[in-house]
């Protein structure tokens, strides 16, 4: 039999009838594969036949192939549009859903006072400086006029480094963020005013102390710096800090580097909320800087004065937040954190 006459009609008919791409690039192999597929076998038979017979099946054939790739392209087009037009049927995007809300991070509550300390302070004035966790003796007590024999330096209280520092001025962590006014001071010619936030280290541990927590002092001298200037910035300070409602006492209070030394309380005005009790609460250590402790800077003391304040900064949240527990701040729970 010669392999040259194609039953065009079914081969179409198979076109036609496919369903799949995977169907249709079956019947393109068949037809057009290099080895069997038999429009491949029909051309090479044409060489068998005669010439006369040669040029009317050629024609023939290649019409036939002709109609075939089309076919096969037609129906391409067809079995993708068809897939296409599935998929949007069932893979509906429906834009009106709002999605899941986000969660995004924030400061931790702790940096987040601290920025709004810089803030409020900032507006009346003061500079921002800060300075080593690291100190020695003579930063962090002797030119604050701490006595040698003073209770504050006991080795109970303070955490001192061993290093080849001398005996009589070993390194410690700093107790305080005094240290930095003491830098500020020398490095500075008064008027001024700057506060000086960071962290410090006691031994001392339970529901309200912290071997590490933060403080931010602050300081103001000039030549005619008043106790009352001190009231009405410490006052400004809380109102803004901690609650707009607050009442204030002062009490006189001792540090070796102030005097007078105070200490301000504070409570919540016309608080009846009994999970408060009306208490008062102390918030700041302050006073007037001491005239040795100005003289130690090389400042004048007969020209200038002025006050110095030391505020506990999560003390601060844990009474404007009514947090029981101070190490809440630094176990990183995020039910606790979440809540800021
Ligand atoms: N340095 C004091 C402390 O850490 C705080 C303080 C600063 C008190 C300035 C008075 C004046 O406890």
């Amino acid at each position: 039999m010669n392999n040259t006459s194609l039953d065009s009609a079914k081969i179409l008919e198979a076109i036609l009838n496919a369903n799949s791409k995977n169907e249709l690039d079956d019947i393109e192999q068949s037809l057009f594969g290099r080895k069997s597929g038999s429009v491949t076998l029909a051309m090479k038979d044409l060489q068998k036949l005669d010439e006369d017979a040669r040029k009317e099946t050629a024609k023939k054939l290649n019409a036939d192939k002709q109609k075939f790739l089309s076919e096969l392209e037609k129906k391409h087009i067809e079995i993708k549009t068809a897939k296409k037009e599935q998929m949007s049927g069932t893979e509906n995007i429906d834009i009106s859903l709002s999605l899941p809300s986000e969660e995004t991070g924030h400061l931790h509550p702790i940096s987040q006072f601290i920025t709004n300390v810089e803030e409020v302070f900032g507006r009346m004035g003061f500079d921002v400086a800060v300075g080593p966790e690291i100190e020695n003796e003579e930063l962090n007590f002797d030119l604050l006029n701490f006595p040698k024999e003073h209770a504050a330096r006991d080795s109970q209280d303070v955490f001192f480094i061993k290093s080849n520092a001398p005996e009589d001025n070993k390194l410690l962590l700093r107790a305080h963020t005094s240290p930095v006014q003491i830098r500020y001071m020398r490095e500075h010619k008064p008027p001024f005013r700057a506060i000086f936030p960071g962290k410090v280290y006691r031994k001392d541990a339970d529901a309200t102390h912290s071997p590490m927590f933060h403080q931010f002092e602050g300081l103001m001298i000039g030549e005619d710096v008043s106790l009352a200037n001190m009231k009405a910035v410490m006052i400004t300070a809380i109102k803004e800090l901690i609650s707009k409602d607050a009442e204030f006492r002062f009490r006189t209070a001792h540090f070796p580097f102030v005097e007078p030394g105070l200490e301000v309380d504070m409570r919540w005005q016309g608080d009846d909320d009994s999970s408060r009790e009306g208490k008062w609460m102390e918030v700041v250590g302050c006073g007037m800087v001491h005239p040795n402790v100005l003289e130690n800077c090389n400042i004048d003391s007969k020209k200038y004065q002025g006050f110095a304040f030391g505020f506990g900064i999560e003390r601060m949240i844990m009474i404007r937040d009514q947090i029981p527990d101070l190490r809440a701040f630094f176990v990183n729970d995020l039910r606790f954190l979440r809540q800021f």
